[in-house]
Parts: structure tokens; sequence; C-alpha cells
């Protein structure tokens, strides 16, 4: 079947356009829409064109399993203007979201439609490149140099109302859409048409704005190329005729598209876009998941909770006594109150949040619930007597899950009856914010449990990944490699702050020791010590050292920089110094890019261990999971991706 086709309702034509999953710009649909253009052109009998799409979305932008290739022709900036230069008008008709190219077949269209709830956007940044098919160009002629510069600068999709209050779509529709347009067109013609985007005039706001967007839009790409290429493209549109201006565009987006960056990002959108549903699951099917259980109210237990509520489900949570349920509630409200305090919630929405927990101390609260997760304190014997009780409570079939960091998941299951439904779901910290799930299999957990454990990450809208057994599964045994290669810079006379300024240059939001200072340095030292304890040979850390003298990060005033009260500002120590004086032999200098390199270098080298070990599946595993649990710069593609790379 094409992808485009053509019916005829009276004077007005209707193209569907229909290439799943979502209506991606390949080059069938590109040369489809360069015929229908002359089609209808040449058709006596119709007066305007109604482009819509089937299935769940507009074009969702150019097909990006195509940008490693040769550019076919019809090229997009070629179809666009040919739909904008049509003698019969175009109006486009949008669902879903009409992304990047397929924005701007819209903004080739003389008018756009949405439907209530769709979304219109620029996200081309995002994939390290600009938009290259006249965004930048038509978009200011369209809703002004502002809007332009907001949209291709953040990548960020508005919602209709907000669009057409930006003056990017004509009309907000509700009920039918084909209906509807057709209404919208036909009315169209009653009147004089507007110019085409392209030759709409637009005003420069000066050089002013031009500098203070130039200093925003750097501040916030932190080393990411697109956001100030997309800038300088807006600020050409609105200086140059738009066939300069468009010329500007597409040497840029070329230029990008070949990137370094815009490689590492790719590989992103398609890893992100492959964890939820991977192959090897087969054909084992997630069990319901219509209701949740939380063990443990404290940082964990209240974060998890609220990523279950704000994704609908009611939960159960459950403390040891009344006074630590009272406290795990107040967890819980102090969660959503931030909700509401930096606008993501309103008063209404939190509070029905709120009131979909309910708090027990009995474990009989749980008697018909689908999927239990534990969070309470890191100690097996603790963990074990809860899951001890779970399953005297728990329906034979509810899934029971540990969000446990560092013990065996087999330790914490040993002796549970059925224990296929068991598995460990290792959330990150804030959890209803932090993206990345780690999904702990034992060797006993049913396919139908694993399958349970991606469903719950699609519909809390996180990234899983799978991780085998170790300690430390993939992230947390990565960050200690990182932390003791950060450690062996400093004890080869590497100043602190240099490393950590070093992994803020490489696109770090911060380093490796003010993240401890942040975080706190006992839980990690507890964690030696109780290895110590049990009789393993752990070496003394540069982190104990500091520990022992006292320092515990922030909390205490100071861990490896000092902290005026009521400043986070890290400072060096010379306390610090003096404590570390003992283990540090200077060696040979290194610059930033080399501290940088050789942190990576480990991290990388740790995830081949991991590899081999079948401790991850695949290498864009372990790029994921140090994108979104461990803040490495997307736009280098993770450790794994950047250092394959590098070669
Ligand atoms: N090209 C190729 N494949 C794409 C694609 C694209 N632009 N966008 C999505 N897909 C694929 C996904 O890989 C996935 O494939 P799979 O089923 O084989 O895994 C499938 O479509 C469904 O994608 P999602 O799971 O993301 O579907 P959702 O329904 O959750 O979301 C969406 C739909 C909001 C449209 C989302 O897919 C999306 O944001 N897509 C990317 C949009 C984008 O970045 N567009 C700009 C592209 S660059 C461009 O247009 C350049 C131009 O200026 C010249
Ligand atoms: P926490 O100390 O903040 O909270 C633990 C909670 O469990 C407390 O509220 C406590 O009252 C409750 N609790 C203890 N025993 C209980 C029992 N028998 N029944 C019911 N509730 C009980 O600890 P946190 O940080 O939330 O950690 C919980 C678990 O999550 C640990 O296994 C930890 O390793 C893991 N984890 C922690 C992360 C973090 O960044 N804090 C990240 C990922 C996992």
């Amino acid at each position: 079947m094409s992808v485009v086709s053509i019916e005829r309702e009276g004077e007005i034509a209707v193209v569907t356009v229909d290439n799943p999953p979502v209506n991606a710009l390949g080059q069938a649909l590109r040369q489809g829409l360069w015929d229908a253009v002359a089609t209808l052109d040449a058709d006596p009998d119709v007066r305007a064109v109604v482009l819509i799409c089937a299935g769940r979305t507009f074009i969702a932008g150019a097909d990006v399993r195509e940008f490693g290739k040769p550019p076919v022709e019809p090229h997009l900036p070629d179809v666009v203007n040919r739909i904008e230069g049509a003698v019969k008008p175009w109006v486009a008709a949008i669902h879903g979201s009409a992304l990047g190219g397929g924005f701007e077949v819209a903004l080739g269209c003389r008018f756009r439609v949405a439907l209530d709830g769709a979304s219109v956007g620029l996200p081309e940044v995002g994939l390290g490149i600009v938009p290259g098919a006249s965004g930048t160009v038509r978009t200011p002629r369209v809703a002004g140099a502002a809007a332009a510069v907001d949209l291709v600068t953040t990548g960020k999709p508005v919602k209709a109302a907000k669009a057409q209050a930006m003056g990017l779509v004509d009309a907000v529709l509700s009920g039918d859409l084909r209906e509807g347009a057709i209404a919208f067109a036909r009315a169209a013609l009653e009147a004089p048409l507007s110019l085409p985007a392209s030759e709409r005039p637009v005003t420069d706001p000066g050089a002013a704005f031009w500098a203070e967007q130039q200093a925003a839009v750097a501040r916030r790409a932190k080393g990411e190329a697109a956001p100030l290429r997309a800038l300088a493209c807006v600020q050409k549109a609105v200086q140059a005729p738009f066939a300069e201006a468009l010329a500007f565009e597409r040497a840029t987006f070329l230029d990008l598209r070949g990137s370094d960056q815009a490689a590492a990002l790719r590989h992103v959108f398609f890893a992100e876009r492959a964890a939820p549903r991977p192959a090897h699951l087969g054909e084992a099917k997630p069990l319901p998941l219509r209701n949740a259980g939380v063990i443990g109210g404290g940082t964990m237990g209240a974060g998890i909770a609220a990523a279950l509520r704000d994704a609908g489900l009611p939960v159960v949570l459950i403390e040891r006594d009344a006074e630590a349920l009272a406290r795990g509630l107040t967890n819980l409200q102090t969660i959503f109150d931030g909700g509401v305090k930096r606008g993501k919630l309103t008063p209404e929405q939190a509070a029905a949040r709120v009131a979909g927990v309910s708090g027990a101390t009995d474990y009989a609260a749980l008697a018909d619930t689908d999927l239990v997760i534990e969070a309470v304190f890191e100690e097996i014997g603790v963990k074990r007597a809860v899951f001890a009780d779970l399953a005297r409570h728990c329906r034979a079939d509810a899934v029971l899950a540990t969000n446990t960091s560092y013990l065996d998941p087999r330790a914490i299951a040993e002796g549970l009856a059925n224990p296929g439904r068991f598995i460990g779901l290792h959330f990150f910290s804030p959890a209803n914010v932090m993206k990345l799930l780690e999904i702990v299999p034992t060797p006993e957990t049913a396919p139908e449990t694993l399958a349970t454990g991606f469903a719950l990450a699609r519909a809390l809208g996180k990234i899983p990944v799978q991780a085998g057994i170790c300690e430390g599964f993939i992230g947390n045994r990565i960050l200690k490699r990182y932390r003791a290669a950060a450690e062996a810079l400093v004890r080869q006379g590497v100043a602190i702050a240099e490393v950590d300024a070093a992994m803020r240059g490489f696109g770090f939001a911060m380093g490796p020791f003010e993240a401890q200072d942040l975080g706190g340095l006992d839980i990690a030292f507890l964690q030696r010590e109780g290895a110590r304890a049990a009789g393993q040979d752990v070496p003394e850390t540069l982190g104990d050292l500091l520990v022992r003298a006292g320092r515990k990060g922030q909390k205490t005033g100071g861990g490896w920089y000092d902290y005026a009260p009521g400043d986070r500002k890290p400072q060096a120590s010379a306390r610090v110094a003096e404590v570390l004086a003992v283990a540090i032999t200077a060696g040979p200098a290194l610059d930033r890019a080399a501290i940088a390199e050789r942190l990576v270098g480990e991290m990388a080298a740790e995830g081949e261990a991991i590899l081999a070990e079948g401790i991850a599946l695949s290498p864009s595993d372990i790029d994921l999971v140090e994108i979104h649990g461990y803040g490495f710069p997307r736009w280098r593609g993770g450790p794994m991706h950047y250092t394959a790379r590098k070669g």
C-alpha cells in the first residue's frame, strides 16, 4: 500500500499519510507528498487540500534511520517549498505530535489546525542537529523571533493551546479532526488567504536580544553544540532573505548531522526506544499491575511510592510502627508539595496523589496487592524478615521485589515460597525523578515476573535496563571503579578540584568528589567496613581516611572540600590536604582532558568486564545506565559508545 493516499470530499482533497509507526519522512513519503502536490494542482475540481495522518501521530519527523546514509531526492526542504508553492492551499491537520520535519511540513502548509492535546515542536537539538527543512527560517516568520528561539534551542514541544497562542497553529479543534479540518479549509477559502510563511515579514529584536540569548543558551548547553548553532540559524533567518537563511540552515544541518555529538545522540535515541521491550522477553506476558505496595517509607520508599502514584497506581505504604509510618507519609507529602512549588502539580493533583496512598503497619493490608517493592534498611536480616511476612500475607501470584543496592537478591529471596515471583527492582534517588530502573532477575525469576518488571518501567516512564547479579549491579559497580580511579589520580598528586573540574568540563553536572560530598561519604564507608568485618580484604580508601577524620560530606560541614555554613560551594580544604598527605606521592601532571579520558576509560573498562561476565546484556544498556542514573552527558553517548568511537 502506498504511504500517501488521496480522497475527495467535494472540492477539498484529503491527503492521508500512513507510514507506521510514526509517519517518519522516509524517501517514499517525501516522494508521495511531492507527487500529491502536482496531482492536486492539476485537478481543477480541487480548491484546497487537507493533510492528515493515520495512526498514533502526525508526521513525527525525518526518518532518523536515514541519517547515517547519503541524502536521497526529493530532499525535505524542497518538499516543504513545493507544498507551500502549491496553487491550492494546504491545511495540516495535526494529531499526536508534529515534530521536526513533521512540523516543517506543517509550516509549508498555508494553515495548521491541531487537535486539542496534540503538540508541535522542533526537537532536533535533542539529536545533535538543527532543523534541516526550514524550521528555523519559517518559524520566526510565523511566530516571531523569541518564540522561534525558544522552540529550536530547547527542542521542547508545545501543546496545541499554547501553540495557538504563539501563532504556530491557526486553530485548535476537538472532536473529529478530519471533519474539523475540512470545515476549516472551506471557511478559509471564503476569505483572502494569508501570506505563505516564507513571505511573511519578521522583526529583528536587536543586538541586545541576541547577546542575551547567546549567553543563556551557552549556559544551558554545557558543551552541546547544536543549541547554539540553532540559535545562529534563527538569527540568520531574521536578518537575511528567506533563501539565504534556508541555505545557511541546510548547511548547518548537514554539518552537524555527521558530527560525533549527533552520532552519540542518535545512539541514545535508539537505545532508549529499544530498552523498554527487549527481544529476549519473547512471548512472556506481564502480570496485571492494578495496585502496588511499598515497604519502608524512607528516602527510597517514599520516592518509589510517589513514582507509582504519578503513574496512577493506588499504593499501600507499610512501615514498622506508627511513628515511622507518619514519617513516611510526611516524606511523601513533602515530595508532592515540592511538585506544587515547582509548578509541576496543582494543589488538587497533589492532594489526589496523597489520597491514593494508604498507610499501614500490618501486612494484611497487602492481601490483594499485585506488586510489592521492598525498600527497608540495607540489612539482610531485616529484608529477609520482610519477605517472610510478604509470603504470609500476599497473594501467591503477587510480584515481590527488592530495591537493594548491594545485597545479593538470591540471599534475600532464600526460603521464599514460589521464588519465581521474586525480582530486584533497583531505583535511583530521587526515585520519582530519576529515569533509570535496573531490573535484576535471579536464576529463579519467572519470565512473567521479568516481563512485569519491564511493564512497570513503561508504566512509570522509566528506562529499564536488565542487570545480572554482582556487587553493585551495573551502575554502582562502575561508580566504584570510577571513584577508585579518581582517588588514584589524587594519590598521584592531581588536585581534587582539578578532577572535578575535568569531569564537569567533560559534561557531567558534578565531579566525583563534589558528588560524594553531596550524597555523603559515610554510606560507602559503612559498606566497606561491613565487608571488612565479614573478613573481606578491602583496602583503605582516601574516603575512609576522611570519614575517620569526621568528614562525611556537606552534612558535616566538609568532606573532600570545606563548606561555609549555609553555602554549597566547595572550597579547597587545608585539613583534607593534611589528612591525605600520607597517601599522596606526586606523579606526572595531567591536563583536564587527559583526566576525563582516563576516568571515562576506566568506566568503559569496567563496562567491558561487566559485559564479559554477562551482567549487562549490551553496551548500549551500560550507556543508558550511566546517562540516566549517573549524569553521564547524553551528547557523549555513554562510556561504551564514547570509547568505541574513539577507537
Ligand atoms: N525516525 C525513525 N524512527 C522513529 C522516529 C523517527 N523520527 N521516531 C520514532 N521512531 C520509531 C522508534 O524508534 C520506535 O521504533 P520501534 O517501535 O521499532 O522501537 C517507534 O518509532 C515508536 O517510537 P516511540 O516508542 O518513541 O513512540 P511513542 O508513541 O512513545 O512516541 C513520538 C511517538 C512522540 C513521535 C516519538 O517517537 C518521538 O519523539 N520521535 C522522535 C521525534 C523527533 O525527534 N523528530 C525529529 C527528527 S529529526 C528531523 O525531523 C530533522 C528535520 O528537521 C530535517
Ligand atoms: P532509609 O533509611 O531512608 O529508609 C528505610 C525505611 O525502611 C525507614 O523509613 C525504616 O523505618 C523502614 N523500615 C525498616 N525496617 C522496616 C520493616 N521491617 N518494615 C517496614 N519498614 C521498615 O533508607 P533508603 O535510603 O530509603 O534505602 C532503602 C533501600 O533502598 C536500601 O536497601 C538501599 O540500599 C536501597 N537504595 C537506596 C538508595 C539511596 O540513594 N538511598 C538508592 C537505591 C537503593
